[in-house]
């Protein structure tokens, strides 16, 4: 770093490597190698990072959807000391379930209701925010409330930053209604949840009031999240038949177990409608969250990490 020169040949040489890292991964002929490709491009990117001296610093990023909505996002460094940071970045699958939101609003559920209510929106694990400030611009102050929510406090600062980035003075109109940012722990849900019967189980407020729509992009990546989040949604979505939880999982080949455990802990709809076909309980006491389809969308190249080959969003609901 001290040498000019060696400097700049080695930024150079990592500049051309990191180009052609996308093509060289997919050129590697078993999923063990690609990973492998993976790292090494990966160490790469960090080493140019260093070599650059932007390794600690924030960067600043502009996203455009159509609409238009544009969203200008603060992606903070991942603390090296804490690997539960992953939330300062911003991950592809949010910005893909955004963009396709923001295409067709109506398909997700993503329009007044005509009872005179605001359609209530929560997105759980938020990390930098943008699918949450989305869901607000698409809406005015009238129509919407979005809560984005998080647990790790850095992650619910960078994220009250950006925000305010994207709300404050020019950069929005007067008419959308920031996202409120509140500090939310699946875990303590699921305590919550597991502590009694379901129905007459309360979280303190505003998540004492049931949402009409929840989202939630890339939040299951440890074997234990399914669960939290499923209590989490049980406590938190409307039994209206009309409220769902969309949910989009990017498919990573070091993360099978977890990609798995959303089929292992979610239900399939016509498999829970088979069940009570036999059994005699009451309407209200059988209803359970359940996945009502699946869509799989295929990677685009530029959006997201390269080892995320493929996206599953689900549409889960009562
Ligand atoms: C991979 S990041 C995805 C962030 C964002 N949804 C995106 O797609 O860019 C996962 C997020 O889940 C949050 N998270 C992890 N465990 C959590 C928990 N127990 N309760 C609430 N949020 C949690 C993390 O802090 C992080 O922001």
């Amino acid at each position: 770093r001290t040498d000019r020169f060696e400097r700049s040949v080695a930024m150079k040489w990592l500049t051309g490597f990191i180009t052609r890292g996308e093509e060289w991964i997919e050129e590697g002929t078993t999923g063990e190698e690609q990973t492998e490709r993976i790292r090494v491009t990966e160490d790469a990117a960090s080493l140019l990072a260093v070599c650059s001296g932007t390794s600690s610093g924030p960067l600043m990023r502009t996203f455009d959807f159509p609409h238009p909505i544009i969203i200008h996002i603060r992606d903070a460094s991942i603390l090296s000391q804490d690997h539960t940071s992953v939330g300062l970045q911003t991950w592809g699958s949010s910005c893909i379930l955004a963009q396709r939101m923001v295409e067709s609003p109506a398909a997700y559920g993503l329009q007044q209701r005509g009872d005179g209510e605001k359609l209530n929106i929560l997105e759980l694990g938020a990390g930098t925010g943008v699918l949450s400030m989305v869901m607000a611009k698409l809406f005015t102050s009238d129509e919407a409330q979005v809560i984005a929510t998080d647990y790790h406090s850095a992650v619910l600062d960078n994220l009250r930053a950006n925000v305010s980035g994207n709300f404050d003075g020019a950069l929005s109109s007067a008419s959308h209604e920031p996202p409120m940012v509140l500090s939310l722990d699946w875990r303590h849900l699921h305590c919550i949840a597991s502590s009694g019967a379901i129905r007459d189980a309360k979280p303190e407020a505003p998540f004492d009031t049931s949402f009409d729509i929840i989202i939630g992009a890339d939040i299951i990546y440890e074997p234990e999240h399914a669960l939290w989040i499923k209590s989490s949604v049980e406590l938190l979505l409307k039994r209206d038949g009309r409220s769902f939880f969309y949910l989009i999982m990017p498919m990573r080949p070091t993360h099978e177990v977890e990609t798995a455990s959303v089929r292992e802990t979610f239900p399939l709809a016509a498999d829970v409608q088979k069940d009570h076909a036999g059994g005699g309980e009451e309407e209200g006491a059988m209803k359970r969250i359940a996945i009502l389809d699946v869509s799989e969308i295929d990677r685009v190249i530029g959006t997201g990490r390269v080892d995320e080959v493929r996206y599953l969003l689900y549409r889960i609901g009562w």
